[in-house]
């Protein structure tokens, strides 16, 4: 290995080791405009998504990041060409049997999130196997939002609640953001820190609402395939600049 490799897994300098988000959420937006730019097809967009999101999974890995959840595919993005969407389905199985092999042997833990019934049969089978497989991995929690939508993951747990109640065994004034939270899809991993968002849109766009609550806002114009180690580094340093505060003084 050379010098440069190694010192790239190495924190940076400028980044203190205590003050890293615990979790980092990302949108990766602008596959399809970077394609564009380069005169591809979208599709080129979405492969090159996928570089970046696991270079940014490994980057975690090194520098000591424990929880990363990415948003590959909204409840609203079925609204997107047929073709588009078929695209997106098939790579996202084809990038899980090909990279299996190496989240076990780099101990990643991988959960879905989002109403993954709706997905094809193949893909659901795939992303079973995933979690199965690294269920009892310690390493970085992966998390991968698909066909997810932050409104209907709230209505779910409101469901699931509201049945407790139903059946007595739960008291309306039980009710509180702890036991709330246990109800989403996302109960093992705490809130976010850091949100990233690539390619300007200053949006939430729907995800994560309720974890979200005290995450800071990483808005970059880089799109989603050019977000490498650089930009990663430069938004860690904005997120170490900022002042959490949870709404005190
Ligand atoms: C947004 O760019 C990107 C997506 C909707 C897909 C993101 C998915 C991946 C990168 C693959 C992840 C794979 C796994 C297995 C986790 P866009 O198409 O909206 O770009 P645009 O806004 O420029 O059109």
């Amino acid at each position: 290995m050379t010098v440069m490799q190694t010192s790239l897994k190495q924190l940076p300098r400028d980044l203190d080791q205590n003050r890293l988000p615990r979790h980092v959420a990302v949108i990766m937006d602008g596959n399809g405009r970077w394609a564009k730019r380069q005169g591809l097809p979208r599709i080129m967009g979405h492969h090159r998504g996928v570089d970046a999101l696991k270079n940014l999974l490994r980057c975690c890995d090194d520098w000591g990041i424990k929880a990363l959840t990415a948003y590959a595919f909204s409840t609203e993005n079925w609204g997107r060409p047929l073709e588009e969407v078929e695209f997106l389905m098939t790579l996202f199985e084809l990038v899980l049997r090909r990279e299996l092999q190496e989240m076990m042997a780099e101990n990643v833990r991988i959960q879905f999130v989002g109403n993954l019934t709706a997905l094809p049969q193949s893909l659901q089978a795939e992303i079973e196997r995933s979690m199965q497989d690294t269920q009892h991995n310690t390493g970085l929690q992966f998390t991968v939002a698909t066909n997810y939508g932050g409104r209907q993951e709230i209505l779910q747990a409101c469901r699931a609640i509201a049945t407790e109640v139903q059946q007595g065994n739960l008291q309306p004034d039980e009710i509180d953001e702890a036991l709330f939270s246990r109800h989403l899809y996302t109960a093992n991993v705490s809130d976010p820190d850091l949100l990233i968002r690539t390619s300007g849109e200053m949006r939430l766009s729907n995800f994560l609402l309720w974890q979200m609550a005290y995450a800071e806002l990483y808005i970059t114009d880089v799109l989603w395939p050019d977000f490498d180690r650089s930009e990663f580094h430069r938004a860690l340093c904005a997120y170490q600049r900022r002042e959490r505060r949870f709404g005190k003084v």
